[in-house]
């Protein structure tokens, strides 16, 4: 058995692929930014600023937005370079080997899916609060899992199973429903950012830094969740259309837009609101709400909804690419990798990985969840990272239609920066990790290693 077969990077960036080449970059910038800004912007950042770094939250994120920016510049060489739609998966496979690639893809299958549930069950409690202000909450049967005293979470399985029904339907829909939602919580965050400039007391900045350094630190790797996101516009390498120039260009222009947004957020949150008060689900309108601004309140609520459902969409898509392309390389049964004749989606594991995450979302209470999303991710980050440098020295020969300026020291700062981060996270997330991943080994000896298509190659 050869841990190590690596597999071979096409040099034609246009092969064929059954999907929709049907994206622009506007497109990809767009998935970006709905797959970037929902539940860690809307609510972790209140709860950071609270238990963790006080106003200086503002400086973990400038810090993960840095990590994520080395991450980004690597995504995006490879992206452009190698392609494919695992994205990450695919480049370690390349770059690394089968083992690696196995597990990097295993574990953003997983990191993706939480993202999904996660998201899915904040996004229940914030549609719970509009239709209780609109005189029609949702027992709490409907809405607790049975651990938490209730039968299911309802609308977090609905939501699911619904951008299940419009990823089924085919990507041109999916980018078209997403720039709409985009619209929508962009406005809302303006809306936040006019009425919190206008109304800030310089008097919450201080103390700045309440907990500091290492609090600053634990905010970052919590808020790390708020950037995810834009990793996932390179699983949509086989659906754009000039993947070689616009897949840079999504990556990374998501990210820029959304770094500034999280800063100015950071700043003027803790502006109008004394950082002990955050550690609500709702942070940001609930500030507005007590500075006295109900209207703008309500428009923040409706766009935080918007937020989160973009980002279980773009979540939902590259858990789908990802489970989609190793089925395609015989790592997964290969039942997964149909493509459906007239919508070009992946149908069968779009449906499968649906109902998965909404059982997911449905019975289990959610609380540490995006630090384990964060932690996969991060692992993601540094090998997409350490795999700019690796491929550097196997293929020089490679065209590269975008280079990380300052390789190999750019990429191997985001390595280090990536396990800085993982390194601030607790314990249980760690072990939570380690039991994921030692399932997946378990998959990789007992399945994949025997079905994969290089090895049936050899
Ligand atoms: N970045 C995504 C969010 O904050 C995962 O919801």
């Amino acid at each position: 058995m050869n841990l190590f077969r690596r597999k071979p990077i096409s040099e034609d960036p246009h092969r064929d692929t059954e999907l929709n080449r049907a994206l622009g970059a506007a497109d990809l910038v767009l998935l970006g930014v709905g797959g970037i800004i929902g539940a860690g912007v809307f609510v972790l950042t209140g709860v950071a600023a609270a238990t963790q770094a006080g106003p200086a939250i503002v400086v973990s994120y400038v810090v993960a937005g840095l990590a994520c920016a080395f991450a980004a510049l690597s995504y995006a060489e490879l992206a452009a370079m190698v392609g494919g739609a695992g994205g990450a998966y695919g480049y370690a496979y390349a770059g690394f080997g089968e083992f690696i690639g196995w597990l990097i893809g295993w574990d953003l299958m997983l990191e993706y899916a939480l993202a999904v549930a996660a998201v899915a069950v904040g996004w229940s409690g914030y549609a719970n609060n509009a239709l209780q202000a609109a005189g029609l909450g949702i027992p709490d049967a409907w809405l607790l899992t049975p651990q938490e005293g209730g039968i299911v979470n309802l609308p977090a399985v609905l939501i699911i199973l619904a951008i299940g029904l419009l990823l089924a339907a085919g990507v041109r829909g999916t980018a078209r429903f997403n720039a709409a939602i985009v619209v929508v919580k962009l406005s809302a965050i303006a809306v936040f950012l006019l009425v919190a400039m206008a109304n800030v007391d310089p008097a919450n900045w201080t103390p700045f830094a309440p907990f500091g350094w290492s609090g600053i630190m634990q905010g970052a790797a919590l808020i790390f969740f708020a950037y995810i996101g834009f990793d996932a516009v390179s699983t949509a390498a086989e659906e754009a259309r000039n993947p070689q120039r616009d897949l840079p260009i999504g990556i990374i222009g998501s990210l820029v837009v959304c770094s500034v947004i999280y800063i100015l957020v950071a700043l003027f949150l803790t502006g109008i609101a004394n950082y002990t008060t955050l550690n609500v689900p709702s942070p940001v309108a609930d500030a507005l709400l007590n500075a006295g601004f109900r209207w703008a309140a309500a428009i923040v609520a409706a766009g935080a909804i918007a937020g989160l459902t973009s980002v279980i969409l773009m979540s939902y898509y590259g858990q789908t690419r990802v489970f989609f392309a190793m089925s395609r390389d015989g790592l997964l049964p290969p039942f997964f990798a149909d493509v459906h004749p007239t919508r070009r989606s992946p149908t069968k594991v779009i449906i499968v990985s649906g109902i998965l995450m909404a059982a997911i979302a449905g019975v289990v209470p959610l609380n540490e969840i995006a630090e384990l999303v964060n932690i996969g991710t991060l692992a993601a980050f540094a090998l997409v990272c350490g795999g700019v440098v690796v491929m550097r020295y196997r293929h020089p020969e490679l065209r590269r239609p975008f280079r990380v300026p300052g390789s190999p020291w750019v990429p191997l700062l985001g390595v280090a920066s990536c396990f800085y981060l993982m390194a601030n996270l607790p314990l249980i997330t760690w072990e939570r990790f380690v039991i994921w991943m030692a399932i997946g080994l378990g998959v990789y000896f007992l399945y994949s290693a025997r079905h994969s298509v290089l090895a049936r190659a050899d």
